[in-house]
């Protein structure tokens, strides 16, 4: 079971320390956090396992705003996040650009959790299975790849997959590729359990409720406590 924190744009390098200083990850999970480049050094000091939130196909060049797998690697990061919906909306990714930003980190070493996942409208048009088709055959296969299911009208809407849509769609993912499948969606202390215990989920992508230290953890110690059982 993986439990993963996307802090998104969120906590610079004092608050990062200070949350991963106070942290105390539960045994038997594991546990990462994604926070912004700015605090990648600072959240890795305190020895948790640290990812990125995105990561460039190529070792170096002219790429303003762009850093490397190379670059990552030197400071310690263990791996990055790939294709988030956000960054599919808002900074022009497509499934091209993930797959080969995806290949390129495995290569060199990183782990990488790549999000796939429908928007509201292709779910009512039934179109869920051919997105999620089109989005997760593009992807590399890798030991080190994890594919995260993330809906993206359950994203920081407070609209949660219900178990079963959130089983479905991670079956069907694990048809298509053999990785393990993280839910991401407004996971909360309140549904962690509901979801976690999903034959085919395999952990969590957290986004809103990894900011703050108690909801982290209590996830975490759901998640902990399941895999123990
Ligand atoms: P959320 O975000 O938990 O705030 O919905 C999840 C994500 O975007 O990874």
């Amino acid at each position: 079971m993986l439990i993963a924190g996307n802090w998104k744009m969120y906590k610079g390098p004092s608050e990062a320390l200070a949350f991963c200083r106070a942290f105390v990850p539960p045994e038997g999970v594991e546990i990462v956090v994604c926070p912004p480049f700015s605090a990648l050094r600072e959240a890795m000091a305190t020895g948790l396992t640290v990812f990125a939130q995105n990561v460039h196909w190529e070792r170096e060049g002219a790429f303003t705003g762009e850093v490397s797998a190379e670059m990552l690697l030197e400071l310690g990061v263990a791996g990055s996040i790939v294709g988030h919906s956000e960054r599919r909306r808002y900074f022009g990714e497509t499934d091209e650009t993930t797959a080969r930003r995806a290949k390129r980190a495995l290569d060199a070493g990183l782990a990488v959790v790549a999000c796939v996942g429908e928007l509201e409208e292709e779910r009512e048009r039934g179109e869920t299975p051919a997105v999620l088709h089109r989005q997760v055959s593009v992807l590399p296969r890798h030991e080190r790849l994890v594919v995260a299911y993330e809906p993206v009208w359950a994203i920081g809407t407070g609209k949660t997959a219900t178990p079963e849509i959130a089983q479905q769609a991670h079956g069907l993912i694990k048809t298509i590729l053999d990785a393990p499948v993280l839910y991401g969606g407004s996971v909360k202390p309140e549904n962690a359990e509901e979801l976690l215990v999903q034959r085919d989920v395999d952990g969590a992508l957290v986004g809103g409720a990894s900011l703050d230290i108690d909801s982290f953890t209590a996830i975490c110690e759901t998640a902990a406590r399941l895999s123990r059982s």
